[in-house]
């Protein structure tokens, strides 16, 4: 089953670089759940939707850094809603603050450009203080998301000199109409 969607993302990629989108699309974030594992190194102030509009629903994120971290591993994972998460079609990690100094894989890249405008987590190592997110929506204007129609969840652990330290786990709905 696994295999068999990992198949589908990849000829979703295919044909995506080939088709052009016509229809509408919707692609809105639908939940966020966010956790410090580790209060006297992060806390989280705030982690919220809110709907602007029946299209648009904003992310505000914003933790305190107790104390600066030069050494970020970000492990993602995600999963397609149905009936329940299916086993992950990503998992993966990223060394943070080479990331910041020169964006490499191509998922961590997506990840970086959906949130880099609005947030201020946008220089080199060290990371302190607090960290923003300001009123993030998902647009496909970026980039096409190499993905089938569904419910997902991006799960990310961020983890400090290789101790989880706070998860955001951002679910959203992607709907293609390539018709
Ligand atoms: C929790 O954070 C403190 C810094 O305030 C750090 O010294 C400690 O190693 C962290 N513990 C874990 C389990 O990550
Ligand atoms: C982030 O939260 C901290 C602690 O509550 C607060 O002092 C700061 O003003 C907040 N930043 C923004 C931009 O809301
Ligand atoms: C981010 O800002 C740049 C420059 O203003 C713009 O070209 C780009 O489309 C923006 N990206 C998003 C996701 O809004
Ligand atoms: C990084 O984010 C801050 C705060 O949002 C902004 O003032 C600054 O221009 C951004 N820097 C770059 C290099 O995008
Ligand atoms: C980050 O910290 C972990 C655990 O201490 C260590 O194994 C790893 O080599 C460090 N990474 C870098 C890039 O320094
Ligand atoms: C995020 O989701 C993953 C996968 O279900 C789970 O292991 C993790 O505990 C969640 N993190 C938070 C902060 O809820």
């Amino acid at each position: 089953m696994r295999s068999g969607l990992k198949i589908v993302v990849i000829s979703t990629i295919l044909c995506l670089m080939i088709l052009k989108p016509s229809g509408p699309v919707v692609f809105k974030l639908t939940n966020v759940i966010c956790g410090s594992y580790n209060k006297s190194w992060v806390t989280i102030n705030q982690c919220r939707l809110k709907a602007i509009n029946r299209h648009r629903v904003v992310l505000n994120f914003n933790a305190t850094l107790i104390h600066p971290t030069s050494n970020i591993t970000v492990h993602y994972q995600m999963f397609q809603r149905a009936n329940g998460y299916k086993p992950w079609l990503l998992n993966a990690e990223v060394d943070g603050c080479r990331f910041l100094r020169k964006p490499y894989t191509a998922i961590g890249i997506m990840i970086y450009n959906i949130y880099k405008n609005f947030s201020n987590v946008n220089h080199t190592c060290p990371l302190k203080g607090d960290l923003l997110v300001r009123n993030m929506y998902l647009t496909t204007d970026v980039m096409r998301l190499p993905l089938p129609t569904g419910n997902y969840l991006l799960a990310i652990d961020w983890i400090f000199y290789g101790k989880p330290q706070y998860g955001t786990n951002v679910s959203f709905q992607f709907v293609e109409d390539l018709l």
